[in-house]
């Protein structure tokens, strides 16, 4: 039989953008895979001319939150290309509004949340709330270590940080009282859970926030976490997906607080999605990845720093060598499958129609000088003292990169800014993006 032609792939990048696929993620994938690399501001045109010179039928790739509205207009112009994940299933990477209006759409449970531009609907809602609320800046980069999410226990204090912080929308929301005082992260592939861990707050604190303090545990994921996720993916389409969720200490009951086609995750993990993707796009000439449910919990006995080195994990289906051989039947119920197509009725209707990223108040924009570096006391950081939440206000910088930074400083294996250069995982262009911000 002959063989069938493979689609011609090639990955969707961004300057100044940490790049969550690279070729080592597709081992094994026999033709060439091309690269096209978003430059930001009037690259629209270029960008889509690219795409169509180098014939690519597959884009795989993050679309993060700054871009989101651009790329639906690239996406609109190439419409043989197929993004993966598409551009309907990133919508609740754009922002927090985005997820509360995604699980309202799909019935998914999220804590109840207000949001508004209205100043007298803001006022009303302070006047009538159960409190503690939970305030938070929609739009922007995540994962701030918190910097943007504020906990309120009275009508006072709400009206006090609103007059502070000045957030439009207005976006509020019940406090969940934390089980544990934890929430759990779970990552799933092809609506299968792969990896999941519970997130506790450090001492004294109410947020959880392991790169502040807090520490995490692979052990009693609940089910209903789980398949809350499940639903949640289910309902995205995505071929790969992250949830953050809160368990309710008093019911026990699951509440979506974030999900994404965009987080951090271990390069075994990104191996696993790629993987899936080349089953997916190839008709099964390549295999399905078979990631036990609950194998989190092994994995997570290993030290991080051994878990941040491991490739190309491969778990063959439990067979009994008898006679009459049978499969061990995996724990819960919970497939890998293919996703289904998007369409653009998948995506929620927005409260106002979207605004062009730019023009947002207090947006933080990639490609321009960013607006918190620039308002910071006048002075430059040093890289000895500088703090974990700082450092995430450089532009482009994410979680899983400020971690390992605040190592090396913590372990003085690094002493200035300059030496952040000898390290392979920081790009001249990030190098000299930042340099501006240093002493
Ligand atoms: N509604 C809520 N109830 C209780 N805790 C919350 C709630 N929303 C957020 N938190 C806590 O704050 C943390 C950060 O909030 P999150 O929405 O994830 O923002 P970000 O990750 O962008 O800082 C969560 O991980 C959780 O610990
Ligand atoms: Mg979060």
């Amino acid at each position: 039989m002959p063989v069938k032609k493979l689609p011609k792939l090639g990955f969707l990048y961004l300057d100044y953008v940490l790049r969550f696929f690279d070729y080592s993620n597709f081992k094994g994938w026999p033709d060439k895979i091309e690269e096209v690399t978003y430059h930001w501001k009037n690259d629209k045109t270029r960008f889509i001319n690219e795409v169509r010179r180098k014939k690519i039928d597959v884009l795989v790739g993050n679309i993060p939150a700054t871009a989101y509205e651009t790329f639906k207009e690239i996406a609109l112009a190439l419409p043989n290309v197929r993004f993966l994940p598409s551009i309907e299933t990133q919508f609740s990477n754009k922002s927090k509004e985005n997820v509360t209006l995604f699980c309202n759409k799909y019935n998914i449970q999220a804590p109840k949340t207000i949001i508004t531009y209205d100043g007298k609907e803001q006022e009303s809602h302070f006047k009538n709330c159960k409190y503690p609320q939970i305030i938070k800046r929609s739009y922007g980069p995540s994962n701030y270590g918190g910097y943007f999410v504020h906990k309120v226990d009275n009508y006072e204090e709400a009206i006090s940080l609103m007059s502070e912080k000045k957030y439009k929308p207005l976006y509020s929301q019940d406090a969940i009282p934390l089980k544990d005082s934890g929430d759990i992260r779970v990552m799933l592939i092809g609506h299968k859970p792969v990896c999941a861990f519970w997130r506790y707050s450090g001492e004294g604190e109410w947020i959880t926030n392991t790169s502040q303090g807090g520490s995490m545990s692979y052990e009693n994921i609940p089910m209903n976490a789980l398949e809350l996720a499940v639903k949640a993916s289910k309902a995205a389409k995505a071929e790969y997906w992250a949830c953050d969720i809160a368990i309710d200490e008093n019911t026990l009951e699951p509440y979506i607080l974030e999900c994404a086609t965009a987080f951090a995750a271990f390069p075994y993990v990104r191996d696993w999605i790629a993987q899936y993707i080349m089953w997916d796009i190839s008709a099964g000439r390549f295999r399905l990845p078979h990631v036990p449910l609950f194998s989190w919990e092994e994995l997570g006995k290993m030290n991080p720093a051994v878990l941040r080195t491991l490739r190309h994990l491969y778990f063959s289906k439990y067979e009994p060598s008898v006679d009459g051989a049978y499969w061990l039947a995996d724990k819960g119920n919970f497939d890998m499958e293919l996703t289904q197509d998007s369409y653009e009725s998948d995506v929620p209707q927005n409260i106002k129609p979207p605004v062009a990223e730019d023009k947002l108040p207090g947006f933080l924009k990639l490609g321009d000088k960013c607006s918190l570096v620039q308002s910071r006391d006048n002075g430059l950081y040093n890289l000895e003292n500088i703090s974990l939440t700082k450092l995430l206000t450089l532009q482009g910088m994410d979680e899983e990169l400020a971690v390992k930074i605040m190592e090396l400083i913590q372990d003085k294996n690094i002493t200035s800014f300059e030496e952040l250069s000898e390290y392979d995982f920081i790009s001249k262009q990030q190098m000299s993006q930042w340099a501006t911000s240093f002493n």
